[in-house]
């Protein structure tokens, strides 16, 4: 067995808190993960995750390496410290890369210069041309890189993406998706990124559907229309705080996606999802419908501890909860644990198979092993989920032109324009 991976997260904000720190914590239990390091931009995020009662009830005696320490003043930033991080890890681990989108590419290409495998939270890169660049390095130096959609862990897209394999619905043809997040994101941190220049909400989470339609159909999108709604964040800065994008695929079907920063915080949220899809047959049609938000289970608390204060909430067991088990404190459950499961786990897989070959071997078969993620198109990676960065470049060259429609064209190599 190869030794088990150090992790370094770079990134210490809401991803970390709620999903990635708990899922690797559980990761080091049974013994996939070493040593966990997390860098962020300052202490103030480091001493959140170290003191969350949350956190620690269910991880007892598990703890972080912090970059930097605790105990540096928090008004002190740094924002190269990652790379000196990264630096000192041994090579084949494992980074993760959980900072603003932005950032992202120079701490995937400054993981790949130092040998580390990748996970990063969704989305990959804002570019389709720096998505290449980033599959090209990692290829050759045989690292492997798993982007975050964990939508695709979800069962239920599981099951989607076979029976549509097996023809059950016929082809896809039209189809509506919904996400709306919580009206209190709006006085969060978000007020001094989300603004009109940099993201809106299709970009931010309509990628999500769009990605998942492309995980069950493989049907690649063409065409991509986006109109927003502007308002003032509390902090004055102008954000889209609405968006409704039309998709285009290449078999022609369509693909409405409406969004929001607006989910109203005194109902039963935690915010508002679904999937509708229509598929045409020989001599009839088929449907598949998804409530992403309502999965059967209800709470009325006594206190308002619910989303955004409420005290009845529809709670969802399918995405991430820590649950009682029979080891120590709780567990992570959930698709956004397996997703970040089935990332870490491959890397440590492919380590595992290649640790008593040759050099020369272990690359040519970390290769072969990459190259079989990227075929088989469950965990998202550069090489099968480029199309997301496409859609992004499509969506923002649309919004910023009122909603004129902008073409994804794949020959004679990928780019985008408007129509
Ligand atoms: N559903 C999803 O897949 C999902 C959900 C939420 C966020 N995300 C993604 O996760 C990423 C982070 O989002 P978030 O909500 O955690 O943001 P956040 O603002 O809460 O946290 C960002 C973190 O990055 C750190 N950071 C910034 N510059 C840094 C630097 N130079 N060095 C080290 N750390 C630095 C900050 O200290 C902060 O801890 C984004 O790419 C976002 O799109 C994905």
């Amino acid at each position: 067995m190869a030794h088990s991976l150090d992790i370094t997260v770079v990134g210490g904000g809401m991803i970390t808190y709620d999903l990635i720190l708990p899922s690797l914590y559980h990761l080091q239990r049974t013994g996939i993960v070493n040593k966990i390091s997390v860098c962020s931009l300052d202490s103030v995020p480091l001493k959140i995750l170290r003191n969350s009662k949350e956190i620690t009830e269910a991880f007892p005696g598990q703890d972080f390496q912090a970059y930097p320490s605790l105990s540096v003043p928090e008004n002190e930033k740094y924002p190269d410290l990652y790379k000196e991080v990264i630096a000192r890890m041994k090579p084949r681990q494992v980074v993760v890369v959980a900072m603003p989108d932005q950032l992202h590419y120079p701490v995937i290409m400054e993981a790949l210069k130092h040998n580390q495998h990748i996970l990063c939270v969704k989305p990959l890169v804002l570019k389709y041309e720096q998505t290449v660049e980033i599959e090209k390095t990692a290829l050759e130096r045989g690292l492997f890189i798993g982007v975050e959609y964990h939508k695709r862990f979800d069962r239920r897209a599981l099951i989607a993406k076979r029976s549509y394999a097996l023809r059950h619905f016929g082809d896809f043809i039209i189809g509506e998706a919904k996400l709306i997040e919580p009206y209190f994101y709006r006085s969060s941190n978000f007020q001094n990124w989300f603004t009109c220049d940099n993201t809106d909400p299709f970009v931010y989470i309509g990628c999500h559907y769009v990605d998942l339609v492309y995980f069950i159909t493989g049907l690649k999108p063409v065409e991509i229309s986006v109109s927003g709604v502007k308002g003032k964040f509390p902090n004055g800065n102008e954000g889209y705080m609405w968006t409704n994008g039309r998709v285009r695929f290449e078999n022609s079907a369509l693909l409405s996606v409406t969004n929001g920063l607006g989910y109203p915080d005194q109902a039963a949220g935690s915010n508002e999802q679904n999937l509708q899809m229509f598929f045409e047959g020989n001599n009839r049609t088929g449907m598949l419908k998804h409530d992403d938000q309502f999965r059967g289970v209800e709470h009325s608390y006594l206190e308002g501890i619910g989303c955004g204060g409420s005290f009845f909430n529809y709670v969802s067991p399918d995405f991430y909860r820590v649950v009682p088990w029979e080891g120590p404190g709780f567990k992570p459950i959930g698709y956004g644990f397996e997703s970040v499961a089935a990332i870490v786990g491959m890397a440590h897989r492919i380590e595992n198979d290649t640790a008593d070959l040759s050099v020369a071997e272990s690359l040519g078969k970390r290769r072969e092993m990459i190259k079989e993620v990227d075929e088989k198109g469950i965990i998202a990676t550069p090489a099968n989920s480029y199309i997301n960065e496409l859609v992004i470049e499509a969506a923002r060259l649309s919004i910023l032109n009122n909603g004129e429609t902008a073409l994804i064209e794949y020959e004679p190599r990928p780019h985008v324009k408007l129509r």
